[in-house]
């Protein structure tokens, strides 16, 4: 089979996690690495043979003629040009969430991934999990009525998560998984309504080397889906640590529910059994292997969140953002 040659984008924490699979994957080479920040591509370097670094998209795409893929992981506004001269020049991408915070931009890519057929994946990575396959298989003959689910925890300490012009608020940037899997489990929806607070954080809790803290401290949304199911989810970033309570989704139904902790395990229960499931998959390497095979193959179906279907994730949580600003409910 032949080898992928890979370019990597963004030499940040994501970037490690993803590499942590594919570095152990025969058929890719890892042949190029980029990021401003040169301790992060010596480190990625040294974590994948990759024997060339660049201090941007833009040098490594100058330089590299023959990529077979990219992985980007940048900030969420930092996706300028990046996917599109990767579509530009037919290359595949693997993208974190989320993909932007300019709703225009994501129409303008997904639109253009669609157009030219690319292959494409975003980092959904609870899609992959044994258990969230489980969970979709149990979904089939059950009667659900109500789901609600939280992620609720600390404050990332990136500078770009401290405010919400760069991060897109918790809901966006992080709860967006569940977002995501509310719709990988019940299609899609047709309005939402959401509020937050502020004002538990106290910004002078961060070091002063990074951006002054403002963005919501917490928020709810409520959504409805065009099968009816109604789902409420909580997001919270003011909780100190050791305060909290597993997170994840409770999907009710009348003869049966389902508790998913977040990426460790299911419970299902009914009247008169409980069972316990634990993660028993490497979702990440799972994630990326549907992406290479993907490419290898040029069938992009076992890629369980090509572009332009996280970008309908993507808009649902803006659909929220812009609730939580008007005080409306957005139907969409
Ligand atoms: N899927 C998940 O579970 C998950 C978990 C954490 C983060 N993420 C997402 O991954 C993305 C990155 O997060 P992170 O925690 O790795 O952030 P990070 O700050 O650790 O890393 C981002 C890196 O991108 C680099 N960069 C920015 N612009 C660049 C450019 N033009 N060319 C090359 N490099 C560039 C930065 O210098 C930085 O080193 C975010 O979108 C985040 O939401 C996803």
């Amino acid at each position: 089979m032949k080898k992928l040659k890979i370019g990597l984008i963004g030499c940040g924490y994501m970037m490690k996690n993803h590499m942590n699979g594919v570095r152990t994957f025969d058929d890719v080479e890892v042949v190029a690495v980029a990021d401003p920040r040169p301790e992060r591509t010596k480190d990625m370097m040294e974590f994948t043979g990759a024997t060339r670094s660049y201090t941007s998209h833009k040098e490594l795409y100058e330089n590299e003629d023959n990529l077979d893929a990219v992985y980007i992981a940048v900030e969420p506004t930092a996706h300028n040009g990046i996917e599109e001269t990767a579509i530009q020049r037919g290359i595949p991408f693997m993208v974190e969430k989320p993909m932007t915070i300019d709703m225009a931009q994501g129409k303008a890519i997904s639109d253009a991934v669609t157009a030219k057929g690319l292959v494409t994946s975003v980092g959904f990575q609870d899609r992959y999990l044994d258990i969230v396959s489980r969970t979709k298989a149990e979904l089939e003959g059950m009667d659900v009525g109500m789901v609600y689910g939280s992620w609720i925890g600390g404050v990332p300490q990136v500078w770009w998560w401290m405010q919400k012009s760069t991060c897109g608020g918790q809901l966006l940037e992080q709860n967006i998984h569940l977002v995501d899997l509310l719709r990988y489990f019940f299609g899609e929806a047709d309005s939402v309504y959401a509020t937050c607070g502020r004002g538990l954080v106290n910004p002078s809790e961060f070091p002063d080397t990074l951006p002054k803290y403002d963005t919501d401290d917490f928020s709810t949304a409520t959504f409805t889906f065009k099968s009816g199911v109604v789902a409420n989810l909580m997001s919270g970033c003011f909780v100190q640590a050791g305060n909290q309570f597993p997170n994840g989704l409770n999907i009710i139904g009348r003869k049966q529910s389902i508790c998913y902790t977040l990426r460790n395990n299911i419970v299902i229960k009914t009247a008169d059994n409980q069972v316990k499931i634990d993660k028993a998959n490497n979702n990440q390497a799972e994630h990326s292997r549907a992406f290479i095979d993907a490419i290898h193959s040029g069938d992009p179906t076992a890629v369980r969140s090509p572009y332009p279907d996280a970008f309908k994730s993507l808009l649902l949580a803006d659909a929220a953002n812009r609730s939580m600003e008007s005080g409306s409910v957005i139907r969409l």
